[in-house]
């Protein structure tokens, strides 16, 4: 039996819960071609929830070019995700032909390399394509975009948005434009860097300040993810109770990435039925694996930061600038530990939940209890 559970990367199918409510504003903010910008803390599931929103939108007829930013090396990787989104449109003029395919360049001003596989085209751009080809390529998918929208949904999906200023600061200003110029198109952005979403989208200085709605993601509630759990056990032929389950999200929760990984190593270590041992020794094992991980996390941090993260692993705490807590930690000054855990923060190795900061990773955590 193959693992029920999965973690790490988007999840599809029987292994998506939850999330009705979020699903269908997405799906219905596409269809009426508003923009939104979905933000959360990493690892909460945005991708995959604008996986989920696209789908339908998609089975129903809608046009969705879906592109990721994350951590493109050039502006050519990002123009080659466009192009072929822009290209597999269902029910564009052109379909998977060659004849079809001037038919779309005819479209660019900026044309690509095309390789064919069979009937299937590729394409591709040289490394030189300046910021400059790329803006017109980004405005040439908008506009097929906005060409079909007054017939069907139409919907530009950039995941990992803030990662588009690594190619040039301009970027998010000219998706502003885009999105004023063709407002029937659905924009929907996603990204996982939370301060610079929000600077982007939210604050009023920022380019795309009030031109989106938000979608923020709160985590699963755990009697979700509890009755997911027992589920996804009975689907790998293993027993799971609800009071077990139910202590894997106390566990490892938050997070539905961190729960998904904890009850995946608790599968894999127990017999038909899962034990409250097996648990606890689901939890050992997700610490060990990370280990590695956290120690070469923990060495790259200053000492102050340790020390900052090191407390809060042991206690967290709503006051993290009251006395006790500032001795525990030996801060010089409320300025220095304000330093460490702006730091901490912004590296995501600490979070603020219900007004609570804490280490953000349950294994992490763990591991810095046990181990330093
Ligand atoms: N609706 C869901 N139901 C069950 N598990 C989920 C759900 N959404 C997310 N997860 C869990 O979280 C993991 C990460 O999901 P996803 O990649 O969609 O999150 P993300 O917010 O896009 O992450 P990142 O911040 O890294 O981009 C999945 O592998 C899965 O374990
Ligand atoms: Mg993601």
């Amino acid at each position: 039996m193959p693992n029920p559970y999965h973690y790490g990367s988007p999840v599809t199918g029987d292994q998506f819960t939850g999330r009705h409510h979020e699903v269908n504003t997405l799906v219905e903010r596409m269809r009426d071609g508003i923009n939104v910008v979905v933000v959360s803390p990493r690892r909460y599931g945005k991708t995959s929830l604008l996986r989920r929103a696209a789908e339908i939108v998609e089975r129903d007829g809608g046009a969705v070019v879906s592109v990721s930013a994350m951590g493109l090396a050039d502006a050519r990787s990002l123009a080659g995700q466009l192009l072929r989104q822009t290209y597999r449109l269902d029910g564009g003029r052109w379909h998977r032909a060659k004849q079809a395919v001037p038919t779309f360049l005819s479209r660019l001003r900026v044309k690509p390399t095309v390789t064919f596989n069979g009937d299937q085209p590729s394409f591709s751009f040289a490394a030189t394509l300046s910021s400059g080809e790329l803006d017109d390529i980004v405005a040439d998918v908008y506009a097929v975009l906005a060409e079909v929208a007054p017939r069907k949904p139409s919907v530009l999906i950039v995941d990992e948005f803030q990662d588009v200023l690594d190619l040039g600061p301009h970027l998010p200003g000219l998706f502003k434009s885009l999105a004023d110029r063709h407002p029937t198109v659905s924009l929907v952005l996603a990204g996982s860097k939370q301060h610079v979403m929000q600077q982007l989208t939210l604050e009023s200085t920022g380019p795309l300040y009030g031109m989106t709605s938000r979608l923020a993601l709160a985590p699963i509630p755990p009697e979700e993810m509890g009755d997911f759990l027992v589920r996804r056990a009975t689907a790998g032929q293993k027993r799971l109770s609800v009071t077990l389950a139910d202590r894997i999200v106390e566990l490892a929760g938050p997070v539905p990435n961190d729960i998904q990984y904890l009850a995946y190593e608790v599968y894999n270590t127990a017999g038909r039925t899962i034990t409250a041992s097996d648990v606890e020794t689901g939890m050992r094992l997700a610490v060990e694996h990370e280990a590695d991980f956290d120690a070469w996390r923990f060495a790259a941090l200053a000492p102050g930061q340790r020390r900052v993260l090191r407390r809060l692993a042991e206690a967290p705490t709503a006051t993290p600038y009251a006395d006790d807590f500032r001795d525990a930690v030996q801060a010089r000054s409320p300025g220095a530990l304000r330093n460490s855990l702006t730091r901490l923060l912004q590296a995501d190795l600490a979070t603020m939940v219900d007004g609570t900061y804490r280490v953000t990773s349950p294994f992490f955590a763990a591991w810095l209890r046990s181990h330093v």
